[in-house]
């Protein structure tokens, strides 16, 4: 069994879907946000999971600011790390410390519109087909070995809320599962190439 912290920067929609399934949710000792705002702190609290803040602006660089975050989930006995719409990009040595065991959802089909603005690049790109991944976390932004991904298709009159709203309803059904997995020790790295049990 792996326990996780949960990193992320906003509302938390996924972190409630990780909550929301048991087995996951036992195994969350720790969340962690660069926003004292984050929904997802609220979140946390209310579930008796503690709950950090690490803000980018109180380090001189990415570098510590990304230890910073690792030597938390380290104190807190966190084996893995789950990236939960995280909006920080995160140092190589962070990689470093928790080798494959950091996973991430993104809200396209990677390699497809990494970065912050997929939902509005894919919008712009007027493609018909979009959709969600999840991987495990190299040491490129939103890149490393694909675990799931599951297409999501674009509407002509979508907008940016309406379509993320979309993704985010595949996203909170597949991540809970591939965590589930995660956490059991049936899902693992090896090398570049993903194990499931
Ligand atoms: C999710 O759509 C997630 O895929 C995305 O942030 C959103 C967070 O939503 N992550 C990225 O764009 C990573 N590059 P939430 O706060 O409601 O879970």
């Amino acid at each position: 069994m792996i326990d996780i912290a949960v990193l992320a920067s906003g509302t938390g929609t996924n972190l409630a879907a990780l909550l929301d399934l048991p087995e996951v949710r036992e195994h969350i000792c720790l969340v962690v946000s660069d926003r004292a705002d984050a929904g997802a702190l609220d979140l946390a609290r209310r579930a008796g999971i503690p709950a950090r803040v690490v803000q980018f602006g109180d380090f001189p660089d990415r570098r510590s600011f990304s230890l910073a975050v690792a030597d938390a989930v380290e104190q807190a006995g966190a084996k893995g790390v789950v990236l939960a719409g995280f909006m920080r990009i995160l140092s190589p040595e962070f990689c470093d410390r928790f080798p494959g065991r950091i996973l991430n959802i993104h809200p396209s089909l990677l390699p497809r519109f990494p970065g912050a603005r997929a939902v509005e690049a894919a919008l712009e790109a007027g493609v018909e087909v979009t959709g969600v991944t999840v991987h495990f976390v190299d040491e490129q932004v939103d890149h490393g070995p694909v675990i799931r991904q599951e297409e999501v298709p674009v509407f002509p009159d979508d907008d940016a809320d309406t379509l993320h709203q979309r993704i985010k309803t595949v996203e909170h059904r597949i991540y809970p599962e591939v965590v589930a997995q995660f956490v059991s020790g049936r899902l693992r790295l090896d090398g570049d190439r993903v194990v499931t049990a």
